[in-house]
């Protein structure tokens, strides 16, 4: 599909990890696809004093691996090179972003800015754009983390909100654009059947898991300021969740959809600081064993303090004060060096409310939707059926939509979907600015409750599914997290 959307998209960070890994490598990935505009360019923008062919040089360098992975078209690359500017920029200096006023100026459509920079840098980007005009027929993109509490989230949104109009504003969350989230959309609103059975009558719990097998990765000085709350849970956990739970939108516009997952997120039920050690859990990995692969611990990685009390995993029981969910628990689970990559979410409908067919039926998480977003995007229904043979013997078997058997081609990577969605000015994947206000405001009381405790965090050995603590909250509910051993 080729578009008519000229662009032109500075990227500030331009040779940034971000900007290595995802960045570049899904804008090629449209470019191959024929879904940029011939016209569009790429200004990269950076620190690296380099002329055009020295970044380039970097890009081949860099870049060129992660793209590979998918299979890299020698003719596509290099037309793809052709769109690239590049601009050596000292940040602070006014001057500067006259140059690169000067640079775009001939250039037709849309600008796009994207600051994958630390986050102190985006005040004074948008502020310096802002001085040579540049927040004219602009959209701007703001990476994750955009601040460290509801404090300093809200002064970058109040400042880029003096510049830039909330219509121009891109908040990334790229879980918003992974294509079994959007999937999760069509399961619930394209088809009649699970809808009714969305609610608290029909739904026991849910559970929302996001395991990584990867710790840090040369990123400790960050995490170690930052923790599994705020990486995982404020944004990307919160974001699911307001999916799963949300009302069916009016339409797919941006702000219908965004409207709904805003009142989930209000309607989360306020953490009563009392109740903190029965409702979160937080842990640290300890050194282990990764499917075979002997890992260090947390406190010894690179850029982390010793004696770091900062958490790697976070359990939490969430509840939603709504008709639709009151007193459903809803599970939320993250964690950094766990036993699997997976990220899934888990319906768990109730039992049958009486059984003629013996215990079995009885038993909690029987009929369950899975949800899994990542790897191997599936949806399995579990269901009791009747083992062959004499007797009435229950047992669990299930029903697999695995999408990479009916959709061969056509799949896209978050970070594509989400940066064509900014070219072409579609906003229902980015955070609005409220919903961000809400879910800090949401997970506050934690951080605080936590610094005010003063407890170190529970240990886990890497390479196993957390402390121990975050299935006891699950067994006093009568359950346990699902589908660890699949
Ligand atoms: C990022 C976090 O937002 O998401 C990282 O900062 C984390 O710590 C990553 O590893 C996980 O994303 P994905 O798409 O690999 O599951």
């Amino acid at each position: 599909m080729q578009t008519d959307s000229s662009f032109t998209f500075v990227l500030f960070g331009g040779t940034g990890d971000l900007s290595m890994r995802k960045i570049l490598p899904a804008l090629y990935e449209a470019h191959r696809a024929g879904m940029l505009s011939e016209q569009g360019k790429i200004v990269a923008v950076a620190r690296l004093e380099a002329d055009l062919n020295g970044y380039l040089q970097w890009v081949e360098e860099n870049v060129r691996e992660h793209v590979s992975k998918k299979g890299l078209d020698e003719t596509c690359w290099k037309s793809f090179l052709q769109r690239f500017e590049y601009l050596h920029m000292d940040l602070g200096k006014p001057e500067d972003f006259a140059m690169l006023r000067d640079a775009i100026a001939g250039q037709a459509g849309i600008r796009v800015f994207y600051l994958a920079t630390g986050p102190s840098l985006f005040v004074p980007i948008c502020r310096a754009l802002a001085s040579v005009g540049l927040n004219q027929n602009a959209r701007i993109v703001l990476e994750k983390p955009l601040g460290y509490d509801l404090r300093s989230s809200n002064a970058i949104n109040d400042a880029v909100g003096e510049i830039f109009a909330e219509e121009q504003i891109y908040r990334i969350d790229h879980y918003l654009g992974k294509e079994p989230v959007q999937n999760l959309l069509a399961l619930r609103f394209g088809n009649a059947l699970f809808e009714p059975l969305w609610r608290r009558e029909w739904v026991e719990s849910i559970q929302i898991t996001i395991a990584e097998e990867l710790g840090v990765e040369g990123r400790g000085d960050f995490y170690d300021n930052t923790g599994a709350l705020r990486d995982m849970v404020q944004n990307h956990l919160l974001q699911l969740l307001s999916i799963v739970a949300m009302e069916p939108p009016h339409s797919m516009d941006s702000d219908s959809v965004r409207d709904e997952k805003l009142r989930v997120l209000r309607a989360l039920k306020p953490i009563d600081p009392r109740d903190i050690s029965k409702i979160a859990v937080r842990g640290q990995y300890h050194a282990g064993v990764i499917k075979g692969t002997s890992v260090p611990a947390y406190a010894t990685e690179h850029g982390v303090k010793p004696d770091s009390s900062t958490e790697t995993f976070v359990a939490l029981k969430v509840e939603i004060e709504n008709w639709r969910w009151s007193g459903v628990p809803f599970f939320l689970r993250t964690g950094k060096r766990l036993a699997d990559r997976v990220a899934e979410i888990v319906v768990n409908f109730r039992a049958v409310p009486h059984s003629a067919l013996g215990p079995t039926a009885l038993r909690p998480g029987s009929n369950r939707l899975v949800i899994r977003l990542q790897p191997n995007e599936t949806i399995r229904l579990y269901c009791l059926a009747k083992q062959p043979g004499e007797g009435m013997n229950l047992s669990s078997v299930h029903l697999d939509l695995a999408f990479d058997q009916f959709f061969k081609e056509g799949q896209m990577e978050a970070y594509q979907r989400l940066l064509l969605d900014v070219i072409h000015g579609r906003l229902a994947l980015f955070v609005r600015r409220d919903e961000q206000e809400a879910a800090w405001t949401w997970v506050e009381p934690i951080l605080n409750e936590w610094k005010a405790a003063n407890k170190p965090p529970k240990p886990y050995a890497s390479g196993t599914w957390g402390p121990a603590a975050a299935s006891a909250m699950l067994a006093q509910h009568g359950t346990c997290w699902l589908e660890e051993e699949n």
